[in-house]
C-alpha cells in the first residue's frame, strides 16, 4: 500500500517540511486556496513528487473529515503537517480561534484516528505562544482535554477581544494539545510534535520587512541573539529529524525556533516588546 505524506496549509514552511519527507510517498496537499495548492503541485511535480491537492478549510470539521477520507483512500497516513494558519494581522479574532485553535485541535484528534503504525506529525505553532505569560493549570488542562466542540465556549476564550491574544491562546493551545494527543497517538505507535518558529522569511514576513512596520521588524531582528530572520528550509530541517528515525523517542514536545527571540523577549534587549506583544 502507497504511503501517504499530508501536508495542511501548503505555503512556504509547509512545502519546505514536505520536500524532505515525501520521495517515493503519494503528497496530498490541502489549502484552503486551491490555487495555492495547485501552485504548490506544480512545483513538486517538477521536483519529482508525486501529489494531488483538495481543497480544506482547517477551521471546518467537514472539511477534515473529508480531508481524511480523501487520504486514507489514497494509501495509508505516514506523516501528516500542518502548516495552515491565519496570523494576527491577517483575520479577526473569531476566524483566528475557529482555525488556528478549533481546527488544528480537530485535525490532531481526526489523524490520530488513522495514522500509522510508525507514522508520525508535525503542527507549526509559533514562538507568540509562548510570549503569553504561565496560565492556571485549569485553563491548561481546559486547553489540552476539552471536548474540541466545548473548546470555542470555554469562558476564558470567549473573553478574547484582540487578535494578537486570539492568536497567543491558539497557539499555546496548540502545544497543549499535541500533548494531550501524544498519549492518544503513542497507542497507535506514532509520534506528533510542534514546532515553535520565531520570524522565517516568507512572502508574508516579506511583505512585512518591506511595508509600514519595517523598522519594527528590522529592530526586532537585530536585538536577537542569531541577528537574523529564518529560512522555511531550517523549519523543515528540524522538522524532518523529528519525523526521521531519529526523532522516535521525542513525542508531545514544542521545539522553539527563533534565533533566541523568546529569550531575548524575558530577559534580553527585547524586553521593550513586553508593552506591546
Ligand atoms: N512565517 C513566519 O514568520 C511564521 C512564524 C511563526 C509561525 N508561523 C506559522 O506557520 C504557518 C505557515 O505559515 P507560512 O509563513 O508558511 O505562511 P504561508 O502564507 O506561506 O502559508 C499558509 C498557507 O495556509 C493556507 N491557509 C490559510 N488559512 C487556511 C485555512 N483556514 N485552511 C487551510 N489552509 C489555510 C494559506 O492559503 C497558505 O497557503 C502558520 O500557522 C503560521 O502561523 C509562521
Amino acid at each position: 500500500m502507497k504511503e501517504v505524506a499530508v501536508l495542511i496549509g501548503a505555503g512556504s514552511i509547509g512545502q519546505a517540511i514536505i520536500r524532505r519527507i515525501s520521495a517515493g510517498r503519494h503528497i496530498v496537499l490541502a489549502d484552503y486556496s486551491l490555487e495555492n495548492a495547485n501552485r504548490a503541485k506544480e512545483i513538486l511535480e517538477n521536483a519529482g513528487f508525486e501529489c494531488s491537492t483538495i481543497r480544506c478549510d482547517l477551521g471546518n470539521k467537514d472539511d477534515i473529515l473529508a480531508l481524511v477520507n480523501y487520504a486514507t483512500n489514497k494509501g495509508c497516513i505516514k506523516y501528516m503537517v500542518n502548516a495552515a494558519g491565519v496570523s494576527p494581522s491577517q483575520a479577526p479574532v473569531e476566524e483566528i480561534l475557529r482555525v488556528d485553535l478549533y481546527g488544528t485541535s480537530v485535525l490532531l484528534e481526526e489523524f490520530g484516528k488513522v495514522i500509522a503504525e510508525g507514522g508520525s506529525g508535525v503542527i507549526i505553532s509559533s514562538q507568540s505562544g509562548h510570549r503569553l505569560p504561565a496560565l492556571p493549570q485549569e485553563q491548561n488542562d481546559a486547553l489540552a482535554m476539552s471536548p474540541v466542540e466545548e473548546l470555542l465556549s470555554l469562558p476564558f476564550i470567549r473573553s478574547i477581544s484582540d487578535t494578537l491574544k486570539a492568536y497567543q491562546y491558539s497557539k499555546r493551545c496548540n502545544v497543549l494539545r499535541v500533548m494531550y494527543e501524544a498519549c492518544r497517538w503513542g497507542k497507535r505507535g506514532a509520534t506528533i510534535n510542534s514546532i515553535s518558529p520565531g520570524i522565517i522569511i516568507t512572502p508574508l514576513a516579506n511583505d512585512e520587512l518591506h511595508g509600514p512596520r519595517a523598522k519594527g521588524y528590522l529592530d526586532m531582528i537585530a536585538g536577537m541573539p542569531a541577528q537574523r530572520a529564518g529560512t522555511p528550509d531550517e523549519v523543515g530541517d528540524l522538522a524532518e529529524y523529528l519525523m526521521s528515525s531519529h526523532g522516535r523517542f521525542i513525542s508531545g514536545a514544542d521545539i522553539l525556533i527563533d534565533g533566541g527571540c523568546t529569550s531575548s523577549y524575558w530577559y534580553g534587549d527585547l524586553q521593550y516588546l513586553k508593552a506591546t506583544h
